[in-house]
């Protein structure tokens, strides 16, 4: 059967959208749906391209419990609108990004912001935290975190 493909998307894809793919990750293999469900993520800018994730956002991933470390930033390319079944973007620029590379109603469809899913702030963005201190990268676990969680309840219907 063919995977259902979730792919999270940010500016630079070394903070927010890795965060997200390895929460995400981690909550498919504890509830044994790696096998139905793929993920992924990306950036909208080819700025650090081939890099690992921030050591901040690794540091207090790791700090929970997940891993960031095997992945590399990778740019979102228009032919992802065709290959993945749902497209995150952490906030509203990067959706604006996404909306004009497309070219169906189809991929209007598979695109909704990531914290549409967020028990706590339906519709809110995710901050970046880049240029900021220690406290924001926590808080964007957080918020991470939850949003994933609420996200699989909605996915998992849709592969069992
Ligand atoms: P991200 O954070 O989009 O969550 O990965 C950023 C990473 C890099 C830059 C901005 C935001 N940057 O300007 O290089």
């Amino acid at each position: 059967m063919k995977k259902y493909r979730i792919m999270f998307v940010c500016l630079g894809n070394i903070c927010r959208s890795p965060l997200a793919h390895g929460i995400f990750e981690k909550l498919l293999k504890d509830a044994n749906l790696d096998g139905v469900v793929d993920v992924e993520s990306s950036g909208t800018s080819g700025f650090h391209r081939g890099e690992k994730p921030d050591p901040r956002m690794t540091g207090v991933a790791a700090s929970h419990g997940v891993p960031l470390d095997h992945l590399r930033s990778q740019q979102f390319k228009k032919e992802d609108l065709e290959n993945f079944d749902l497209i995150l973007p952490m906030d509203r620029e990067n959706q604006e990004h996404i909306k004009k590379m497309m070219t169906s109603k189809d991929q209007k469809e598979k695109v909704k912001l990531f914290r549409d899913y967020d028990p706590e702030g339906k519709g809110l963005e995710v901050p970046d935290p880049y240029y900021g201190g220690p406290s924001g990268f926590e808080k964007v676990y957080n918020i991470a975190e939850r949003t994933c969680r609420s996200l699989l309840g909605d996915v998992k219907p849709l592969v069992v």
